[in-house]
């Protein structure tokens, strides 16, 4: 069978209001476009429902708590959590990370404590700890690649050693698309007594997670790049874990009494969420969620796997394209088109009205390792089908063109 045959269209498309006919959006790993059922969820929650959570006395207001709540509770089946008291909304991944490193990584490692993270890592995933190693003196340390671009779980078992107390790996790498293989992560961590971050942004949207299946510690995500709202995101814990972890912003909702001589703190998940909430955005995620899970993780990770190897097999045909990363990468193919600058091939692909991310994608070190400054990047989503990477394919066919 060839492999356009087996693209399986999702014909999903005519649920994206915001893709005209005729662009083909290959930007999702950035941000994925929104189905018409989270545009409504979110036209009803502020046109129609809308009121504060958690304090109103009056019904609008209670209403809105239980789908607030409601909306918590759809993550944690979502993603396999034992009780919604495990998922704390916050803004995205980023600020998940944030909060663990801050919160966990601040009362729980000491000066000479090392963390293990990865060379594929977004900088979300980077930056928080380089923080936290500024202010108490942990050591960072980096596994390596495969020469495919998959974080090395070999070198990973070779490196730990009991100093190491945490691990912290993305479950699909933003650029190079390389899904890892998070049981045998946490096995390798739990194995000299570290705990293991996942930063799962870009695997929500693309495989099926289930938490206690993964056996991981922390799992943190971003609504936006789920076909949600952006400024929504969540963190999973084990609830040992929250309990143990003192809260990282004050304010309203995260207390339990206050008072100038002292302030006791509410239970997880609410200690880790002071202010009001992004309270439309929580619904806005419930129906992304809803969607999602109605075409199925399953179908929509087949639909990407084919269209990827139908990009890989288009671009390698053409003789000055370098693919980087793995052959059954996950929804994301990042390449080169010899002495062509990634955001020239951008601009070109633009023209074409077809959208891609060119640049360093937040991973600077992995840019580092791979020895060139930035690479051009087509990410999938529900929507595309084998007409995109056509368009693709002929944009690149035109870049080399241009530059001879
Ligand atoms: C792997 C990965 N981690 C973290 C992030 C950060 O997500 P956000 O900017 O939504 O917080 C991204 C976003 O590109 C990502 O791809």
């Amino acid at each position: 069978m060839s492999v356009l045959a087996d693209t399986r269209p999702l014909d999903v498309l005519a649920d994206f209001p915001a893709i005209p006919a005729g662009w083909a959006y290959l930007d999702t790993a950035a941000t994925a476009q929104k189905p018409q059922p989270v545009l409504d969820a979110i036209a009803r929650a502020y046109g129609e429902t809308y009121a504060t959570v958690h304090r109103g006395v009056y019904q609008r207001s209670a209403d809105m708590t239980l789908a607030f709540e409601a909306a918590r509770r759809r993550v944690a089946q979502f993603i396999g959590a034992g009780s919604e008291n495990e998922i704390v909304f916050v803004r995205g991944a980023t600020e998940a990370i944030n909060l663990v490193a801050q919160s966990w990584g601040g009362t729980h490692l000491k000066a000479g404590d090392r963390i293990m993270l990865s060379q594929l890592e977004h900088h979300s995933n980077i930056v928080p700890w380089q923080l936290l190693r500024d202010r108490i003196g942990i050591e960072i340390d980096v596994c390596p690649l495969t020469e495919d671009g998959r974080i090395d779980l070999d070198a990973l078992a070779m490196m730990l050693t009991p100093a190491h107390r945490l691990v912290a790996l993305a479950h699909v790498s933003n650029v190079l698309g390389s899904v890892l293989d998070v049981a045998r992560a946490a096995a390798l961590a739990h194995g000299i007594g570290a705990k293991l971050l996942v930063d799962g942004c870009q695997a929500v949207p693309r495989v099926a997670v289930d938490v206690a299946a993964l056996d991981c510690d922390f799992y943190v995500f971003s609504g936006h790049k789920l076909y949600g709202p952006t400024g929504i995101g969540c963190l999973w814990a084990r609830p040992a874990l929250l309990d143990a972890m003192p809260p990282w912003q004050g304010g309203g909702s995260m207390i339990d009494r206050v008072t100038f001589s002292k302030t006791t703190y509410a239970p997880p998940p609410g200690r880790f969420e002071a202010g009001t909430p992004h309270i439309v955005g929580a619904l806005g995620l419930h129906a992304a969620i809803d969607y999602v899970e109605g075409i199925g993780l399953d179908a929509i990770h087949a639909h990407e796997t084919a269209l990827v190897r139908l990009a890989r097999e288009s671009l390698s045909a053409i003789n000055s394209v370098r693919l980087f990363g793995p052959e059954d990468s996950a929804g994301i193919v990042s390449f080169a088109v010899e002495g062509v600058h990634p955001h020239d091939i951008g601009t070109i692909l633009d023209e074409g009205h077809v959208a891609i991310r060119a640049g360093h994608h937040c991973a600077q070190p992995l840019m580092d390792m791979l020895g060139v400054p930035a690479t051009a990047r087509a990410s999938f989503g529900v929507y595309n089908s084998a007409a995109d990477v056509a368009a693709l394919a002929r944009g690149i066919e035109r870049v080399t063109r241009i530059f001879g």
